[in-house]
Formats: structure tokens, sequence, C-alpha cells
């Protein structure tokens, strides 16, 4: 728990909590900081495999960059927080979605999910904000990177 305490134990041991949640117990004491409310019409068998992923790259997309309709995104990463982010973008109405990953595999999820061009920067000639800068003739109105390398976070610097 946040003040270093446990709530399980085993056979008379202590049991630390894991990431301060266990949410793989069927029953937890969690920081009231974790607990999130969520509406009782909602569907158990879908949102209990939303874990924290989805929170903060829909709500990067929907409640911090506010993403407006009819914009242009670029989202760097097709992995699970990109994923959310692309949701949070198509929810918000942007009507183009740059897609950035070098594993093409994650490619066609993503175009499921709403991601109208896909591109894989080893394949590159050049850095990938001129790129999309080229691709949409300025820049991008909104870039997202959830990668965490400085490198790329330059890029969607670079693309705005
Ligand atoms: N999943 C979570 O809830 C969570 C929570 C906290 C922090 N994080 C951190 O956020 C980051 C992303 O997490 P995730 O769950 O989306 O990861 P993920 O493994 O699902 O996806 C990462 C993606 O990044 C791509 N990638 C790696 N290097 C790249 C590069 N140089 N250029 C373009 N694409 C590149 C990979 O091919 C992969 O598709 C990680 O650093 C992770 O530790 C994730």
């Amino acid at each position: 728990m946040l003040d270093g305490t446990s709530r399980f134990t085993c056979k008379g041991e202590k049991i630390y909590h894991s990431f301060r949640t266990s949410t793989f117990t069927e029953y937890t004491v969690v920081p009231e900081i974790s607990v999130v409310k969520i509406d009782a019409a909602a569907p158990m068998d879908k949102i209990y495999v939303i874990s924290c992923e989805v929170a903060t790259g829909y709500g990067a997309a929907v409640h911090s960059a506010k993403v407006t309709p009819g914009s242009t995104c670029v989202v760097f990463e097709l992995g699970r927080i990109s994923s959310a982010i692309v949701m949070g973008c198509k929810a918000s109405g942007a009507s183009r979605i740059i897609g950035v990953d070098i594993n093409e595999g994650k490619f066609p999820r993503a175009r499921a999910l709403g991601v109208t061009d896909c591109l894989n920067p080893s394949n590159l000639k050049k850095p990938i904000q001129e790129v999309v800068k080229e691709m949409t003739g300025t820049s991008v109105d909104f870039a997202f990177e959830a990668i965490g390398l400085a490198e790329t976070m330059v890029c969607g610097f670079g693309s705005q």
C-alpha cells in the first residue's frame, strides 16, 4: 500500500501488493486514489479487460489534448497505449490519423481502429517528421508519443 503496509498474508507471511493494486486476485484492497467508479450500465464481460493503457491513451486524446473534429493526428507506436490514443482521436472526430511503428504486424489492427496512414520509420529515407509534413502539406494538429524515447518525442514535436 502507499504507506508501505500490506493487506495480504499467506500461511502467516506478508505478501506485497502487485503494482499497489493486485487486481488479479478475486478480492483486493487498493488505495482510494486507484478506484474509479464505472457506469452501472457498462457490460462487465467487456470492461473487465480494460486496464491502465485504455484510460491513459484514450484520456490523452479526449481529455488532455482535446482532439478536435476534422483534425489530423500522428501517433508514435501502435501498441497498447497508442491503440487507445487512436480510439480517442477517432471518437473525437479526427479525420486523419497517421500511425508510426517499426513493427508492421501492428498495422492491420491499427487500421481497423481508425489509423488512416501507417508509417514504418525503418523504411523511410527521411526523418519521420519531414515525411509527416509532406503528407499533410503543413503539419499535424496533434502529436502523441507513447514509446518513451527522446528521439521519437523530438519527431512528435517536429511533426506539429
Ligand atoms: N500499458 C500501460 O498501461 C503502460 C503503463 C505505463 C507505462 N507504459 C509504458 O508506455 C510505453 C508503451 O507501452 P505499450 O503498452 O503501448 O507498449 P507495447 O509493447 O504494446 O507497444 C510498443 C510499440 O512501440 C513500438 N516501437 C518501439 N520502438 C519504436 C520506435 N523507435 N519507433 C516506432 N515504434 C516503436 C513497438 O514496435 C511496439 O509496437 C512503454 O514504454 C511502457 O513501459 C505502459
